[in-house]
């Protein structure tokens, strides 16, 4: 297994936010265990919180990406979201995965991880089709994938948006009969990044993102093939030049490898 290397100037702090005010996924705890395990080997320091509060200029300013674990609905209030697009707007990263696209999104946010959450059949095996060999989340990956999660299907297509789509679902190898309504486009977006992270309005600099709708389950975190999608689509954000982590001059992120975000 090939997994994604990070080479980074400084330990790169990511900031794991796992708050939900509607439907709480089992997986959370296990899915902060194992990205805190692993974090070491990528030269990554996780930290996770779901302090709201949290969520000021001060505090975001210390981290290289912002990573939006499976929240749902309204996990941050008006301030919360002016720091956040603020973070977006000084050159921020964004990595959202599963429920991510159900939260904040449906009641008038700026924030987009490039589509929003419609609705899922049952969880169920399902084949996954590799669209781009080369990008870091993907590359760990077979190129037909076979997965045991909940498909999401999107309200719109995120290719509408500018962003990649780099896994898609095999439509044919599961059931979904609530499928018909989606105008998510084809092939069925699964996970897909952005160059420019949508939902700043900043012309200049802007960081990336990336998104996955798989993780339902703890079972997926546990997974070396599943944490190589998700670890590699950390790389990608991070690899962004935008922040500390790469570049010297950027005013966000990691402060050196002894900092830990006060
Ligand atoms: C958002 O929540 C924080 C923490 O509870 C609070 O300090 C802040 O005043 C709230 N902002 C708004 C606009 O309600
Ligand atoms: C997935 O397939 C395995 C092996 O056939 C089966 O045991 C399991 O019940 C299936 N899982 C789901 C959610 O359908
Ligand atoms: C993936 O699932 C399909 C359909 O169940 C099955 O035919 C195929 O053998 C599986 N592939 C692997 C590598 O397990
Ligand atoms: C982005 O645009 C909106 C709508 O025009 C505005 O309310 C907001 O203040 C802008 N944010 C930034 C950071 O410029
Ligand atoms: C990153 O930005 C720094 C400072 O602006 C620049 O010197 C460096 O060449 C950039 N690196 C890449 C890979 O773009």
């Amino acid at each position: 297994m090939l997994l994604p290397v990070i080479v980074a100037l400084n330990v790169s702090n990511v900031l794991v936010y796992s708050a939900t005010a509607g439907y709480r996924h089992d997986s959370i705890p296990t899915a902060i265990s194992e990205l805190t395990r692993r974090g070491p080997d990528y030269g990554i320091n996780f930290i996770n919180t779901e302090d709201m509060t949290l969520f000021n200029d001060r505090y975001l300013s210390q981290f290289d990406a912002v990573f939006f674990l499976s929240n749902t609905d309204e996990v941050l209030n008006s301030s919360g979201k002016a720091a956040f697009q603020k973070y977006l707007d000084r050159g921020g990263n964004v990595v959202g995965v599963h429920a991510a696209t159900n939260c904040m999104l449906r009641r008038s946010c700026f924030y987009s991880s490039g589509s929003q959450f419609q609705g899922h059949p049952a969880f169920t095996n399902a084949t996954m089709v590799v669209l781009d060999m080369i990008h870091p989340s993907t590359a760990g990956l077979p190129p037909r994938w076979n997965v045991t999660d909940e498909i999401y299907n999107f309200v719109t297509d995120p290719r509408d948006l500018g962003a990649v789509v780099v896994l898609s679902a095999d439509e044919s190898s599961y059931r979904d009969p609530s499928r018909g309504q989606s105008a998510q486009g084809d092939p069925h977006p699964i996970a897909w990044y952005q160059e420019r992270h949508t939902g700043t309005n900043s012309t200049g600099l802007v960081g990336r993102s990336w998104y996955t709708g798989l993780g339902h389950a703890a079972a997926a975190w546990k997974d070396d093939v599943f944490m190589s999608h998700i670890l590699g689509g950390l790389a990608y954000v991070l690899a962004s030049n935008t922040t500390r982590a790469m570049n010297p001059d950027a005013t966000v992120g990691s402060l050196g490898p002894k900092y830990t975000p006060v």
